[in-house]
């Protein structure tokens, strides 16, 4: 049986800034979506993390269709509603354009979705990452599926063993979708040079060489790059399917316990580790730290079973205090040096007309003749 897992996602309004959505709101969209059970989707799940909503939808509708896709929209659209009724902050953050046209991909929500035959049993984890954007994933995945140092299977499991093959995406470029397929481990260098730039260079989509069957996808949607101006961090969701010609749950999970320096935090603008937490979990400090978590699931003829909470499990306290620790060392520096992010990434305008005005006021001193050394 052919099953899509459809994961839409959006911030349209949050309590206290950009904290967390609040419960009429989640009531709002999930009412939305329920109505369509009977017929267009067979099951679906409501994620929150930080002050994002994602909406994960099972159907057999296949990636891109029209009518899910509009579906999330106008759950979002509904929010919005109770979003303003209530007053939240940011009512309709990033429902970036008026009218919905054919698939939400550009128009403001970030998406990830699979389409597969399920096998047997079919586990798969649901990633939900707030205040950073979709570059964040790029060394998780890349030691989950090409690092034997993290995931054992590569060199245990003979289907894994044969590698894997994934799709990068120059997010940078905005006249359409740049793409390159690098297969690991015999590229791995390659792969790791381009994921080395977090911000340009974003995982896609990542396939088994086994079976050619597709472990995960990833919203790689640049916000900044759709509406022109800073709007929000793009905040990315994935699906990865786990286990057997996979690497295993505990495999994709282990990279997040080095909690990796990230862009986005406050304002978009600054870098900070990216902290695993519970599901429903708010921003704080500095509007932060980048958080992420994990819901991991079985899907069964399109029916989802009840979600784990990933990194609920008390090994992660030990890993949030060394994030926590992390955050406040990069923030002792204030906006010096790699604490806040480089010019060209800057999401706010601020400062790009304060050094507007200033290029005006610099003045070039005419260069002073060196002597030359004597003989020369
Ligand atoms: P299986 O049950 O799929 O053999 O998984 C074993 C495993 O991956 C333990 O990490
Ligand atoms: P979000 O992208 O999560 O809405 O955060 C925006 C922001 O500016 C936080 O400081
Ligand atoms: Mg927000
Ligand atoms: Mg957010």
């Amino acid at each position: 049986m052919y099953t899509t897992l459809s994961i839409i996602k959006a911030d349209v309004g949050s309590i206290a800034g950009h904290v967390t959505p609040g419960s009429k709101l989640l009531d709002t969209i999930s009412r939305h979506i329920a109505n369509a059970l009977d017929g267009l989707l067979t099951d679906y799940f409501l994620g929150t993390t930080g002050d994002d909503i994602a909406i994960l939808m099972t159907h057999d509708k296949g990636a891109g269709n029209e009518e899910v896709h509009r579906l999330a929209w106008e759950a979002f659209m509904a929010g919005t509603e109770t979003a303003k009724e209530q007053g939240l902050y940011g009512a309709g953050q990033d429902l970036l354009v008026d009218a919905f046209s054919g698939n939400v991909k550009g128009m403001g929500p970030a998406v990830a979705e699979l389409q597969f035959e399920e096998r047997p049993n079919e586990p798969f984890l649901m990633f939900m990452a707030d205040k950073t954007e979709p570059g964040a994933y790029n060394l998780p995945l890349y030691l989950a599926f090409a690092d034997p140092m993290n995931t054992g299977g590569l060199l245990l499991s003979p289907e894994i063993n044969e590698g894997f093959h994934f799709r990068v995406m120059d997010v940078s470029y905005t006249q359409g979708d740049r793409v390159i397929d690098l297969n690991t481990p015999e590229d791995l260098y390659d792969l790791a040079a381009l994921l080395r730039d977090n911000d340009r260079f974003v995982v896609e989509s990542i396939r088994s060489r086994h079976d050619g069957e597709q472990a995960v996808a990833v919203s790689t949607t640049r916000l900044h790059n759709i509406a022109g101006k800073y709007t929000g961090k793009d905040d990315p969701v994935l699906l990865a399917r786990v286990q057997k010609n996979f690497p295993a749950t505990g495999e994709v999970l282990a990279p997040y316990s080095i909690a990796h320096y990230v862009s986005g935090f406050m304002r978009g603008s600054h870098i900070g580790p990216l902290m695993p937490v519970p599901h429903g979990t708010g921003c704080s400090y500095f509007d932060g730290p980048p958080i992420v978590s994990c819901f991991g699931f079985c899907v069964h003829e399109g029916k989802l079973t009840e979600t784990t909470d990933l990194f609920a499990h008390p090994f992660w306290t030990a890993v949030r205090d060394r994030a926590a620790e992390k955050a406040m060392e990069m923030r002792r520096q204030g906006f010096s040096g790699p604490a806040m992010l480089p010019y060209t990434e800057l999401e706010y305008g601020g400062i790009v007309h304060i050094l507007k005005k200033l290029d005006k006021r610099f003045t070039v001193r005419a260069a002073r003749k060196v002597a030359e050394p004597a003989g020369v």
